[in-house]
């Protein structure tokens, strides 16, 4: 399923722009509903990958809950008709005025990461009368092949709850009255894209269950977080990740109860493939052993190649202005000035000419969201395929 849009449609629009493919989404979330929802799974949205309203609509409409890891991301799941019920809040540091946020608006869950915020939501919650609804964020330990930035799941990283702490926090628990014990959650890391990770990961957490059922507790919810990732090399290849394969994971290796609910975070895996960020060439610039095409996108509106080295396709939208079809290598590179402000190294496009529209792939997930005003770069549009002949 390559770019659904048609040249001419952006041809006129300012760039850099936005563009989602809210046909791609559609499907994306059928996927998700038939692999996951209807065998009972709950699937949370992750905010952090996007937060526009209108794709938020789609994603609760489809039936899918939030997962939140700020107040201000709560607040928007609010404000965007997602239920108190299916938000959960999960973060290493949740501020005092979060955690009232969060009880204030009677949400599913508090993802906890340690025994301290633990303690801090149980006396908060008692000033107000209130029980904390509070799921263990445990660290299980368990590798995984993604970039070092976005691997969380190691006892070397901040998050979660490692297994010494974890005795602490059982003997703690019992004497914390306004904690509601719900169950335990993980999130091991992000663009996971081999299945054996959240194999083991159901793996340790039927011990984890064993572990904290021997102590007392029961568990109610178990909430595998997020993680799945996407192919960025070839989007057109694997335009909706096989949500079959992974939600079987979970069928086959986690031993499911029937009192017990099963809950995900999925961010990239549901929202990356539908969001291209559209840019225009600037200035072609030759130099003896490179040739630059300098794009009107940077590092302010994909900060993803410039942080962690990331590979997005990049592909011209030909247009009836330019239709070569030789090609050549080209350093994609934006207008910001810092170096590490580049999409692309010796990438090979059709001949580029200023003027050209590029369409820079998979951005639908930690795109739009991580933008800046650095170099105090001017906010852009966003253009949504089905409303494409509303806008400018
Ligand atoms: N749950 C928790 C607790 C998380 O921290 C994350 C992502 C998710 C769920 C959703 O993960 P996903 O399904 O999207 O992989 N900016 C980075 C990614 C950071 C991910 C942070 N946590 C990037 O551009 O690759």
């Amino acid at each position: 399923m390559p770019l659904t849009v048609s040249p001419s449609s952006l041809v006129d629009h300012s760039t850099p722009c936005y563009y989602y493919d809210i046909a791609l989404l559609d499907a994306t979330l059928k996927e998700v509903r038939k692999h996951g929802l209807d065998k009972g799974y709950h699937v949370h949205f992750a905010l952090k990958a996007n937060h526009e309203p209108y794709l938020l609509k789609k994603i609760r409409q489809a039936g899918l809950g939030a997962d939140c890891v700020s107040g201000g991301e709560v607040q928007q799941a609010l404000d965007n008709d997602f239920k108190p019920d299916q938000i959960a809040f999960a973060g290493v540091g949740k501020s005092d005025q979060e955690i009232n946020l969060g009880l204030e608006s009677s949400i599913f869950c508090f993802n906890v990461e340690s025994l301290q915020e633990l303690s801090v939501i149980n006396e908060i919650a008692k000033k107000k009368q209130t029980k904390a609804p509070v799921a263990l964020r445990l660290n299980p330990n368990i590798p995984v092949k993604t970039h070092k930035y976005i691997a969380t799941g190691l006892n070397e990283n901040k998050f979660g709850i490692n297994d010494e702490e974890l005795i602490l926090v059982l003997e703690a628990l019992p004497n914390l009255s306004c904690i509601e014990f719900l169950g335990i959650h993980f999130h091991i890391g992000s663009q996971i894209n081999h299945l054996e990770p959240f194999i083991e990961l159901a793996q340790k957490t039927n011990k984890y269950v064993e572990q904290i059922e021997a102590a007392g507790f029961t568990i109610k919810v178990l909430n595998m977080g997020g993680g799945y990732g996407i192919n960025y090399i070839e989007p057109d290849a694997e335009p909706i990740p096989n949500f079959k394969a992974f939600f079987n994971v979970f069928d086959t290796h986690l031993n499911r109860r029937s009192d017990q609910e099963i809950h995900f975070e999925l961010g990239r895996s549901i929202i990356a493939q539908s969001g291209s960020l559209i840019s225009r060439v600037l200035f072609i610039k030759e130099r003896s052993k490179k040739t630059f095409a300098i794009i009107d996108a940077g590092m302010t509106e994909l900060i993803r190649p410039a942080l962690y080295q990331a590979t997005h396709q990049i592909e011209r939208i030909d247009s009836h202005e330019n239709t070569s079809n030789t090609y050549q290598n080209y350093d994609v590179v934006g207008p910001i000035c810092e170096s590490s402000d580049s999409f692309a190294q010796n990438y090979l496009l059709p001949v580029l000419q200023r003027g050209d529209l590029l369409a820079i792939r998979s951005a639908g997930a930690y795109g739009q969201v991580m933008k800046s005003n650095y170099n105090l770069r001017p906010d852009f549009p966003v253009i949504y395929s089905d409303k494409i002949s509303d806008q400018p």
